[in-house]
């Protein structure tokens, strides 16, 4: 029987970071906010990933993981969600990334009106996101050498919008152990669920992916973002298999005429089943998208985000105001108890641990000091843990 750990708690903490904050969870993995302190009142809200344990017991997933993640931790682009570092703490793998404040794609595409509104938000969103993939699809390490990498996992709820109208792509690092490399196997464990309507035919066939692989899946998202509908929803996986790599792309306009025909074409050339009949790249199927349709701009997305989405924005908002301040507190009310700077920048209850990026850190003699400060002021008396729990996202 697979074992699962149970769901982190609000004022628990996880490696270096305090955990404040259930904010959801998906097929593979549960995200929390978390908390990262240092000197002088430094503070930084983090996104925390927690693979779930089910997956990061098994070592070929371990081990994809491992190296995509490295590899992911490497990117940084403004479209991209910025991944700060890969660690395990208390056994189990995790990724810190940059908390974004706004909704996904899918949230959006749900609020938002068919037509007008609606295609000129996608164009907008292709154009940014195409922007993260393609810097991915041609990435190069410091010695000039190209490291390509292919997301893999690119739908509606994988693709982020800002506050601030900046999309970002999430996961990246994720997708590919997800598919075990070749998607075929892993796919029918259900890890995949979900995701197997925006695989291109090469990726379900478990041929050799590229670039022209993540153009197919974002081809998917800009269909089913001009009409509301899902393309490839089909009663059994099978059924979606036969339906990606077989059936015709029907328009956008078949139900009502509401886009430029010209969309079509540039869908259908996104979606071709065999990727040397797509466009070469990410950036060439984006610029075609918008010299057709006139994109928003960053400043009427944000306006289109905070006015879709005030109520979800507004309780998520309110949701992380009272947990950080309740720890500003609890960590306040702690330092008061023990005389410590018990928020400086250590890996204090942990000890030495080692990351991707900083490679091993040893407890220095300030966290010694912290230590001892917890060790005097035991875990359950400590303000701290009586932080919130979390709460789910509704
Ligand atoms: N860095 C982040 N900052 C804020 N919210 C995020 C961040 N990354 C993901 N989220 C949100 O957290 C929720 C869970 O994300 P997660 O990636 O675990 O699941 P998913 O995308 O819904 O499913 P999956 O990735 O398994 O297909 C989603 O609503 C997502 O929009
Ligand atoms: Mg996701």
């Amino acid at each position: 029987m697979v074992h699962r750990d149970p769901p982190r708690k609000g004022g628990e903490r996880f490696g270096r970071y305090d955990i404040l904050l259930e904010l959801g969870r998906g097929g593979m993995a549960e995200l929390y906010l978390g908390r990262r302190s240092g000197v002088g009142g430094f503070e930084k809200l983090v996104a925390i990933k927690r693979i779930l344990p089910h997956l990061a017991e098994d070592p070929q997933f371990r081990e994809l993981f491992l190296n995509e993640a490295r590899i992911a931790a490497q990117l940084s682009h403004p479209n991209v969600c910025q991944v700060h570092e890969l660690d395990e703490a208390d056994g189990e793998l995790f990724l810190a990334m940059e908390y974004l404040e706004g909704v996904s794609w899918d949230a959006l595409i749900a609020a938002a009106p068919r037509g007008e509104i609606a295609m000129r938000l996608a164009a907008a969103v292709i154009a940014q996101t195409s922007e993260g993939l393609h810097y991915a699809h041609t990435l190069h390490d410091a010695t000039g050498h190209p490291t390509p990498i292919v997301h893999r996992d690119v739908s509606p709820s994988n693709l982020f919008i800002t506050i601030d109208g900046v999309c970002k792509v999430l996961d990246f690092g994720i997708a590919k152990m997800a598919t075990g490399g070749r998607a075929g196997p892993k796919t029918r464990t259900g890890v995949l669920k979900g995701k197997l309507p925006y695989m291109a035919p090469e990726q379900i066939k478990g041929e050799a992916v590229d670039g022209r692989t993540d153009l197919f899946a974002l081809g998917v998202c800009l269909w089913e973002a001009l009409t509301g509908e899902r393309l490839y929803d089909r009663d059994t996986d099978f059924l979606i298999w036969k339906a990606i790599t077989e059936d015709p792309v029907p328009s956008v306009n078949a139900r009502v005429q509401r886009y430029p025909a010209a969309i079509d074409a540039v869908i259908a050339r996104a979606l071709a089943k065999d990727p040397a009949q797509r466009y070469a790249t990410v950036r060439e199927f984006a610029a075609e998208l918008t010299r057709i349709v006139y994109p928003m701009s960053d400043a009427e997305v944000a306006g289109l985000v905070r006015s879709l989405c005030a109520d979800r924005l507004a309780r998520r908002q309110r949701e992380v105001a009272t947990v950080v301040s309740e720890s500003r507190a609890a960590s306040l009310e702690l330092r008061a108890m023990t005389g410590a700077d018990v928020d400086r920048d250590v890996d204090r209850d942990a000890g030495a641990t080692t990351n991707l990026r900083g490679g091993a850190e040893r407890e220095s003699s300030a966290a010694s000091t912290i230590g001892a400060a917890r060790r005097a002021c035991p875990r359950r008396s400590r303000p701290r843990a009586r932080g919130p729990r979390p709460r789910r996202p509704r």
